[in-house]
């Protein structure tokens, strides 16, 4: 079987196994969410989903292959247990909101290297269903970010403390999501295909470096430090996701497209606390969380530029994509 094949063979089971993943995400979310306008947004989605999973399974068979059932269990397990993390505290709003944008992305990148393989193998078919699938999930991470200040609000809302106590909460929440990007950069990036990549990681492994320091000292300011417990735990995540991608001989790729939708579920939680620090009157919390919600953006974007180099880089790294195994 031809190179470009396997590759599409292999984004296809990938993608069913995200589809399986985004079922259980909308379908919980939908569920905990209260606010009609958002559960119907929810309740669209699933739909499309719904029919994504049935064209992604249709894909496969036409070119010969099957769902992988250890892809689409390992990755329905591990949503769930993320769900149950974001469905808890006061901020469990904010969080699902972040967790499912970034989620999306993760499906917007992967779409894009599948539509590219398609029409580097000349399946334009393929390719079409990609970029409709693409512009689906586009939407909905547009949709999706339309629901910041209602996360905002929620978290007004069902909040325990003072808007400090909250806005503290916040910061040790986005410090925690930066020691995760650092591990995740520092471990995975060694896998990562390409050189320009891996020069990519390294510097967004000191990015995130400098983004802790500068979160922790607003906190110390604050009279607050970080979780050092939540962000054990997130480093610990960090460390076992690139653990689990290392040992993969041909990840490069995925590996890509999950750091892509690291570097957004950043972004959507510096958007969030900077708005939350706007409406508590916290100018030098706005400030920081602008600052690096700017810095977020770009680094999305400079990933954004690289998601194709990573399918090609693979190529080069792997010639014989018949090793792969589904
Ligand atoms: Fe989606």
């Amino acid at each position: 079987m031809a190179a470009n094949e396997l590759e599409i063979k292999r984004w296809l089971v990938g993608l069913h196994a995200l589809e399986e993943q985004a079922l259980v995400q909308l379908r919980v979310a939908r569920s905990i969410v209260d606010e009609p306008a958002l559960a119907w947004d929810l309740a669209s989605h699933l739909a499309e989903t719904e029919r994504h999973r049935a064209t992604v399974s249709r894909l496969l068979s036409g070119v010969g292959g099957s769902r992988s059932w250890v892809q689409d269990l390992g990755a329905t397990t591990n949503r769930l247990g993320f769900l149950v993390y974001t469905s808890v505290g006061p901020d469990s709003a904010g969080k699902l909101l972040v967790d499912s944008i970034a989620y999306e992305q993760l499906e917007i990148a992967a779409y894009r290297m599948l539509g590219h393989a398609a029409s580097a193998a000349g399946q334009d078919e393929l390719a079409r269903h990609a970029l409709a699938i693409r512009t689906d999930e586009q939407a909905m991470a547009a949709r999706l970010a339309t629901w910041f200040d209602w996360a905002v609000a929620e978290s007004t809302r069902r909040r325990r403390g003072g808007a400090r106590a909250e806005l503290v909460r916040h910061l040790r929440y986005v410090h925690a999501l930066a020691t995760q990007g650092e591990v995740l950069f520092a471990l995975a990036g060694r896998s990562l295909p390409g050189a320009t990549l891996r020069a990519y990681a390294f510097k967004q492994r000191q990015a995130m470096r400098d983004q802790r320091a500068r979160l922790r000292a607003r906190l110390e300011e604050l009279s607050g430090c970080p979780s050092w417990t939540r962000s054990l735990a997130m480093g610990t995540a960090g460390a076992a996701w690139s653990l689990a991608w290392t040992v993969q001989p041909d990840a490069g790729a995925k590996l890509t497209c999950f750091l892509f939708a690291e570097r957004h579920l950043q972004v959507s939680a510096l958007e969030l606390l900077a708005r939350e620090a706007r409406g508590a009157g916290d100018e030098p919390t706005q400030l920081l969380a602008e600052a690096l919600l700017r810095e977020a953006h770009s680094a999305a974007s400079g990933l954004e530029a690289l998601l194709l180099s990573a399918n090609h880089a693979d190529h080069a790294l792997h010639p014989d994509l018949g090793t792969f195994r589904n």
